[in-house]
């Protein structure tokens, strides 16, 4: 990343701007404000009910914020930006599959609602059906698929089309080890070009190991944000004047520590 893309307006991928987003009286996003440049492989963070998807959701059509905005690639976006959805892809927090479809289908019918070329969606397809490690499931139906393998599906499918910025919510919560490292892989090499890829995990490990910058947010609004490329250098993470070596340190001054023990336990 190098600090012209990161100075001029062009070179920010994700701009949300005092956004928040209320369901009924109970406000989820509080007022978040945040910028991600592009071609960062950026951590979302916070504790449950943070208001991580919600967020998400704001951040890709999927739901519309009360107030407030978001910015996509320069653009300002909401829940009928066609052409910005085109450029997004999205791993949401529910599993939203067609259980009756193949994956092969289900990945197909994902590649020709982007637009992309039959010959272009047989040959991506196949990809990734063999390098998920799917093809001896293809003759299942997804409602028939194990957990992670559904994961790996909803994955697929949402990087098909080769998106400028890719929404993981948990993306790797239930796949196996080695499926992990994979997609982990991928992902670096999908920031390397540029693009932008803003994902949540409660796995602060590989946060720490996976992600460029981070932002941990609490009861919906922007607790901490900053770099991690200190901590593989020995470096610590500052926070209201207190340093940190690692993310979970601080991640637990943020949200506080909470050893409750269960005397009936
Ligand atoms: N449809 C809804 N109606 C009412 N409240 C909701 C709705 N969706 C989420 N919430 C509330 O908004 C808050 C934020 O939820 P959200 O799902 O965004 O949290 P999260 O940070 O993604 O949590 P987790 O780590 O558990 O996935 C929670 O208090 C949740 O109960
Ligand atoms: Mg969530």
């Amino acid at each position: 990343m190098n600090e012209s893309m990161m100075q001029s307006p062009d070179g920010v991928a994700i701009r949300i701007d005092h956004l928040t987003k209320r369901y009924g009286e109970f406000t989820a996003v509080d007022g978040m404000t945040l910028e991600v440049p592009k071609g960062r492989l950026f951590g979302f963070l916070g504790p449950n009910g943070a208001g991580k998807s919600t967020t998400i959701g704001c951040l890709t059509g999927l739901l519309d914020p009360t107030s407030g905005f978001v910015e996509l690639l320069g653009e300002r976006f909401s829940s009928d930006s066609i052409d910005l959805k085109r450029r997004i892809g999205v791993m949401p927090e529910g599993l939203a599959l067609f259980d009756q479809l193949y994956a092969h289908e289900f990945l197909a019918f994902n590649g020709r609602m982007y637009g992309l070329e039959e010959s272009v969606i047989r040959q991506r397809v196949a990809e990734l059906i063999g390098a998920l490690d799917l093809t001896a499931a293809s003759r299942k139906r997804l409602a028939d698929y194990s957990t992670g393998m559904r994961k790996k599906v909803a994955f697929a499918a949402a990087i098909i089309h080769r998106p400028e910025i890719l929404f993981l919510d948990e993306p790797f919560e239930s796949i196996d080890p080695a499926g992990v490292a994979m997609l982990k892989d991928w992902l670096r090499r999908f920031v390397s070009d540029g693009r932008t890829v803003f994902m949540t995990t409660h796995v602060l490990e590989t946060v720490e190991r996976l992600c460029d910058d981070v932002a941990i947010i609490k009861g919906g609004q922007l607790a901490w944000r900053g770099e991690l490329d200190c901590l593989g250098k020995g470096g610590t993470l500052e926070c209201d004047g207190e340093q940190f070596s690692t993310l979970e340190a601080l991640f637990l001054h943020l949200v506080g520590e909470r050893y409750n023990h269960l005397d009936w336990l």
